[in-house]
């Protein structure tokens, strides 16, 4: 006596959901009208079976348990990205509404990085007519954020991040340095308005000479260094690796460099943990190219200056200001340079300077010490004695 299975038109269903492209049917099985009818119409085929199989495949563990995660049903389907949503800002407030202050507003509207976006500027009516600006150019770009402008200081109040540009640019000849004085003004009045009516807000140092007025900002707010970072790194990071690109003749995206120290003379580009599509620099240039990038680096800005005439870079400074934000809100992740005040990291203290760091929606999180060469490690040391000189401390 058989003791078949009965093989409905649901068993005909499930094999069509597996995949499968036959049944088998034993000895004994009955088939009912209903499967028959459904397996035609589907194009599965009910073959007698016992079937015979061929014989496993002997293989070892580890491929075994390849196959049986990526083998493929029709059920299956590829892992989704995960992609990273990143915060968005309450408000953005820009102190300086010039070249790079515009641009920042300007790219900050378009990854409609905050609500609201205030660009402060004392130069009547300039603030308030780039505001209008981007504004008017919402009807084409979507960009929902409200674009603010004004002379007032008092508009930073309640900011969350605020960007300080505002102070006077080299003119070709003249080192970031020689703004020492003049722009320390600038800060102490911006960070006395931050203090008072943003005093939780993250403040991005862009204003030169960079090092020397993130301190000055420091001073000016009284907020712990968590909260008062300067823009540097960043930017001369992306001038180094545009430099090594260009000399080995490969896409900026294949090069990983980084720029630490000083925003000036004493900067430190770092060969010994830059890779060009993923190898040591050396496999790529010769020492003397690799010379001619870290001098690229260095002077970049100042090459900007000497073709401008008037005023600074703008583009530059405020995409790698942008990059700070969003390692702050989370849409980029891992470390990033930037300058903030050493407290015994890398053999130093108690002065600003650019090193590599995790940001978040509280600024910095930590400073990450990389291992770097003696003589980087001394260079980082020459641009914090300088910067200790420069400020009289
Ligand atoms: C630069 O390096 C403005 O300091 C800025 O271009």
């Amino acid at each position: 006596m058989s003791n078949g299975r009965v093989i409905g038109s649901d068993a005909v269903e499930e094999a069509r959901q597996k995949g499968r492209l036959i049944v088998e049917v034993m000895p004994g099985d009955i088939v009912t009208a209903l499967a028959r009818e459904s397996a035609q119409r589907i194009g599965l085929k009910l073959v007698e079976g016992p079937i015979e199989m061929a014989a496993p495949v002997r293989t070892d563990g580890s491929t075994a348990m390849r196959r049986a995660l990526y083998r493929r049903a029709p059920k299956w389907q590829a892992p989704t990205r995960v992609v990273r949503k990143a915060r968005r800002l309450g408000k953005l407030a820009l102190i300086g509404a010039g070249g790079v202050g515009g641009n920042i507003a300007h790219l900050a509207s378009m990854a409609d990085m905050a609500e609201e976006i205030v660009l402060i500027d004392i130069a009547p009516g300039a603030a308030a007519a780039t505001a209008l600006d981007l504004n008017h150019a919402s009807g084409i770009t979507g960009a929902v954020g409200r674009c603010i402008g004004g002379e007032s200081l008092n508009m930073v109040a309640g900011a969350e991040v605020v960007v300080v540009t505002a102070g006077r640019a080299r003119s070709p000849g003249m080192t970031r340095a020689d703004l020492i004085d003049v722009n320390a003004r600038v800060i102490r009045a911006a960070g006395e308005a931050i203090r008072s009516e943003a005093p939780n807000a993250v403040v991005i140092v862009v204003t030169n000479p960079l090092d020397e007025m993130t301190v000055e900002m420091l001073n000016a707010t009284g907020f712990p260094r968590e909260r008062v970072l300067g823009m540097a790194g960043t930017l001369d990071s992306s001038r180094f690796r545009h430099a090594l690109a260009l000399a080995a003749g490969v896409s900026p995206a294949d090069v990983e460099a980084i720029t630490l120290g000083s925003h000036g003379e004493e900067m430190a580009p770092i060969p010994s943990r830059t890779r060009i599509k993923g190898r040591p620099l050396e496999i790529f240039l010769s020492a003397d190219q690799i010379a001619v990038c870290v001098n690229d680096a260095i002077s970049g800005g100042g090459q900007v200056v000497a073709l401008k005439k008037s005023g600074s870079a703008t583009i530059a400074p405020a995409h790698a200001s942008i990059e700070l934000i969003n390692h702050m809100l989370g849409a980029r992740t891992g470390p990033v340079p930037v300058s903030v005040m050493l407290q015994g990291e890398y053999g130093v203290d108690g002065v600003v300077l650019g090193v590599p760091a995790h940001l978040g929606q509280g600024g910095l999180i930590r400073v990450d010490e990389m291992r770097i060469t003696a003589d980087e490690q001394a260079a980082l040391h020459t641009a914090a004695e300088a910067i200790r000189t420069r400020l009289g401390l």
